[in-house]
């Protein structure tokens, strides 16, 4: 059984078609115009279409141009009094699957609209395993293998079909953000927009605009009208990243939009609806922030309809060997040098460190191992050398111990160099390298990248041209450049 449209403006023509074709077991819709046909396929899906090619108001041509947009778009017969080659001809160069003249014998209709069915099904099993493909892609991205990691996706593939609001915990690096990602590609909204938004990292004011948009004028420097991510997300899945860095008012603005699914945008009265999955994702003891009162009770409880913690790296070390040789191999690909691997007590190493920075860490000393190591096989001691320890934990240094940690550091370092060394080649990749991994941990913001290496913003970008890196777009250049 088919769904079909019938579009022809001669009511008895209609009805015969539609006896002919219903009798088949078909679902049939018909349409007088050219303009009740389109509005039909607004609002419904079709698997074939047979047009007159005259309407009142227009041609059949034209609803197969209009449908030729569309995904998926239903094969469209056009039947026609007058046929010419030309016709046929201009008919098919635009997309239309058949062509009938008129008069027609009932099995020349119900045989095209077979083929026509068929087609549709064959498009609907591609879009089915394009759908699948995308979804395995995006599951097989969270990579790891241990206990955890397989109860996580278990939960993750169980949480994501549904509509339900999901508060994603974990560290920091713990890979929430990838987990969000995953419900989004594993829902029914795969192929609607997923934007983020870090609550964290924008200043109150700035964060409601970003949040809910604003017209022009609502502010001092809002020169033009704009949508916020509500609106940007509309038929996707909204990730609030760092929720539990969001201020108080935002807060109470953000509930209000989700009892109902409507923003007003700041300076304006007017609600747009929006249609939006919501995840949110924190590294914070939300209960504990909603029994400080720094986060409310009533949105935490709205946020929370399911959990998903991801465990730091330190609970699942059976994925850092897997996570450590994929970075690698990444990295290691990307700069021509495929071959490169962490040798069996590197990795025993990397298993017993432990990842206060979690997976993301491991990423980026699998980065800087890509970029420095010298045989194709990475030993531990050269592992050892790239562990930067993080004293107090999942953050940053914090000022007063900074000077301890560059104790230690050179200490490792000093332990691990070999007895010949090329002294200036090394202090300028040293250099060059943490320079870059600052940079690349403050978001490629100068200033906190300087704040990190304890220089001015000035020394930094001194530094920057010195290595002829124009600023963090140009950590890609080749090494050596500039010396
Ligand atoms: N299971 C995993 N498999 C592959 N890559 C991962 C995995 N988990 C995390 N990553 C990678 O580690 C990095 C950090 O992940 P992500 O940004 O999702 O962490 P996060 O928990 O959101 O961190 P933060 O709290 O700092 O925002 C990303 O580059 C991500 O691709
Ligand atoms: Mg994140």
């Amino acid at each position: 059984m088919a769904r079909l449209l019938v579009v022809d403006d001669e009511a008895n023509l209609r009805r015969v078609l539609c006896a002919l074709l219903g009798a088949d077991g078909h679902a049939v819709t018909e349409a007088g115009t050219a303009g009740e046909a389109l509005a039909a396929l607004g609002s419904t899906e079709f698997d074939a279409v047979l047009t007159d090619q005259k309407l009142p108001d227009g041609d059949g041509l034209q609803i197969v141009t209009a449908l030729r947009e569309r995904e998926p778009s239903p094969p469209v017969i056009v039947i026609t009094a007058f046929a010419t080659v030309e016709l046929a001809v201009e008919a098919m160069r635009l997309g239309a699957f058949d062509f009938i003249t008129k008069p027609f014998l009932p099995e020349a209709v119900r045989a095209a609209v077979r083929r026509a069915a068929e087609r549709a099904e064959l498009q609907r099993e591609n879009a089915r395993l394009r759908d699948e493909v995308q979804r395995l892609a995006a599951a097989g991205q969270l990579v790891g293998d241990s206990t955890p990691m397989r109860a996580l996706r278990h939960l993750v593939a169980r949480v994501a079909p549904s509509a339900a609001t999901v508060l994603i915990t974990g560290e920091t690096g713990t890979g929430k953000e990838l987990v969000a990602r995953a419900v989004h590609a594993l829902s029914a909204r795969s192929r609607g927009p997923f934007v983020a938004i870090n609550c964290g990292a924008l200043a109150e004011s700035l964060l409601e605009s970003e949040l809910f948009g604003h017209e022009k004028g609502a502010f001092t420097g809002a020169t033009s009208s704009r949508a916020g991510v509500f609106e940007a997300a509309h038929g996707g899945t909204l990730l609030l990243d760092e929720i539990g860095d969001m201020p108080l008012a935002a807060q109470a603005r953000l509930l209000r939009v989700l009892a109902e699914n409507q923003v007003v945008r700041l300076g304006s009265t007017t609600p747009r609806p929006v249609d939006v999955r919501v995840l949110a994702a924190t590294h914070r003891d939300l209960p504990a922030e909603v029994r400080e009162g720094r986060f409310r009770e009533d949105l935490y409880y709205r946020l929370a309809v399911a959990l998903v913690n991801v465990p730091p790296l330190r609970e699942r070390r059976d994925d850092v060997p897997l996570l450590a040789q994929g970075f690698l191999a990444r990295f290691a690909a990307a700069s021509g040098r495929p071959q490169l691997r962490f040798g069996p007590e590197a990795i025993a190493a990397l298993r017993a460190h432990d990842w206060p920075g979690n997976v993301r860490e491991l990423e980026n000393l699998s980065e800087r191992a890509g970029l420095l190591a010298q045989g194709d096989v990475i030993d531990e001691s050269a592992v050892r050398a790239w562990m930067v320890p993080r004293p107090g934990g999942a953050t940053a240094p914090a000022v007063e111990s900074v000077s301890a940690a560059g104790e230690e550091c050179r200490e490792r370092w000093l332990g691990a160099l070999p007895d010949r060394i090329e002294l200036r080649g090394l202090l300028d990749e040293l250099e060059r390298e943490l320079l870059m991994r600052a940079l690349r941990e403050a978001n490629g913001v100068q200033a906190e990248a300087a704040r990190r290496l304890g220089l001015t913003r000035s020394d930094v970008a001194y530094r920057l041209r010195k290595f002829g890196l124009g600023g963090p777009e140009g950590a890609g250049a080749p090494p050596g450049e500039g010396e």
